[in-house]
């Protein structure tokens, strides 16, 4: 048996607050890179799962495997379209409640967030405010959020739950601190339970965005050489999406807080950007050159280095499988892979 198998026995636990009722959760961004993949891993559960996504940095085809199930059904819809979203969850809600919503919707393209702060305002905050409406009119009790390593800011230290004042450096970390805060007044108000998660980089197969996208996209335009930003020697945290997967189930089953809170990622484990140039070079474009741009700082925004702490998930019971370069190796392959057959 997997260990997402046997987590898989009892994840639900947490988040099903009634015997009466089958298992039913509602699922934002499901067409895009993380969602999609928590889709399959709910409907391989045994949960019935209503998928939302405007598709506008979502696949359709990242849903080709859960589209086959009469347990899944999606439909393409902007969460800020309260009508059109208040009637879809009406009429879904009809045969059988929710039971809970995955809120995975957001922009995840911190460059274009930080290039118009309208995008991050619309599509990573104002989705958190419809999505938190529509729990409230539909009585959807629980809610599970995915936030980001990114709302901590550039902390010159490490990064546990528990610090603050929190000084996010891109649109995208503030919106998304926001949206933890808007939650929490729901829990006070109306909400039983909520779950946020807070990750770095995910990487993995389906990938819609990110550092080996980008490599693998350039080293097919020019397989001589890749331009890399920064001088290659800053180190984040990497983490591959079945392990935050198991990780999100297996919070939702065992954290029963009002407001649970929590780091995912790998603990004292870093991939530098050389690390990640040469390998994504090693699998897709062997002959390739790096050419780095210089500086420490690829982007406005982006926090060149990362101490993060896992200690409190490792406490409640659950480790990573694989470290931030072995989910990074796998990754690359699969990526790769993914677009030698597109
Ligand atoms: N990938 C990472 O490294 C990472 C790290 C930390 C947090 N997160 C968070 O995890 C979640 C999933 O990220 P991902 O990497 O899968 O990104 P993604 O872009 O692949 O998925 C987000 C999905 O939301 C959809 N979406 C955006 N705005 C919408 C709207 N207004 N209405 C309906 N759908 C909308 C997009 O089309 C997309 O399919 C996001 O909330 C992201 O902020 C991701």
């Amino acid at each position: 048996m997997s260990r997402l198998d046997s987590v898989a026995q009892n994840r639900f636990d947490g988040v099903h607050n009634s015997m009466s009722h089958p298992i039913k959760f509602l699922v934002t961004g499901a067409a895009g890179f993380i969602g999609s993949h928590l889709v399959d891993a709910l409907l391989a559960g045994g949960a019935t799962v209503v998928g939302i996504d405007n598709l506008k940095l979502g696949k359709r085809e990242n849903l080709s495997s859960a589209q086959k199930k009469t347990s899944f059904k999606f439909f393409q819809a902007d969460l800020n379209d309260f009508a059109v979203m208040n009637k879809i969850v009406a009429d879904e809600s009809a045969a059988a409640p929710f039971t809970a919503i995955w809120h995975l919707a957001a922009n995840s393209d911190i460059r274009a967030g930080v290039a118009d702060p309208d995008v991050d305002f619309r599509d990573t905050f104002l989705t958190t405010h419809h999505v938190l409406k529509l729990a409230r009119a539909h009585k959807i009790p629980r809610l599970a959020f995915a936030s980001t390593s990114a709302i901590y800011g550039d902390l010159k230290r490490k990064l546990t739950e528990d610090i603050g004042p929190l000084l996010p450096i891109s649109n995208y970390g503030a919106m998304k601190l926001a949206s933890e805060a808007a939650i929490s007044a729901a829990a006070e108000s109306f909400l039983e339970r909520a779950w946020i998660f807070r990750f770095p980089n995910v990487v993995g197969s389906r990938a819609t965005h990110g550092a080996i996208l980008d490599f693998v996209h350039k080293l097919k335009k020019n397989p001589a050489e890749l331009e890399v930003l920064g001088d290659g020697t800053q180190q984040k945290p990497y983490f591959h999406v079945a392990d935050l997967i198991e990780a999100m189930l297996f919070i939702t089953a065992k954290a029963s807080d009002k407001m649970n809170f929590y780091n995912i990622g790998t603990s004292d484990s870093v991939t530098t950007v050389r690390y990640l140039a040469e390998t994504t070079i090693r699998h897709a474009a062997p002959s390739a050159t790096i050419r780095f741009t210089g500086g420490n700082r690829g982007w406005v925004g982006d926090v060149p280095q990362v101490d993060y702490s896992v200690e409190k998930l490792r406490q409640l019971g659950w480790a990573p499988r694989l470290t931030s370069d072995q989910a990074v190796d796998r990754a690359i392959a699969e990526i790769v892979a993914e677009n030698n057959h597109s």
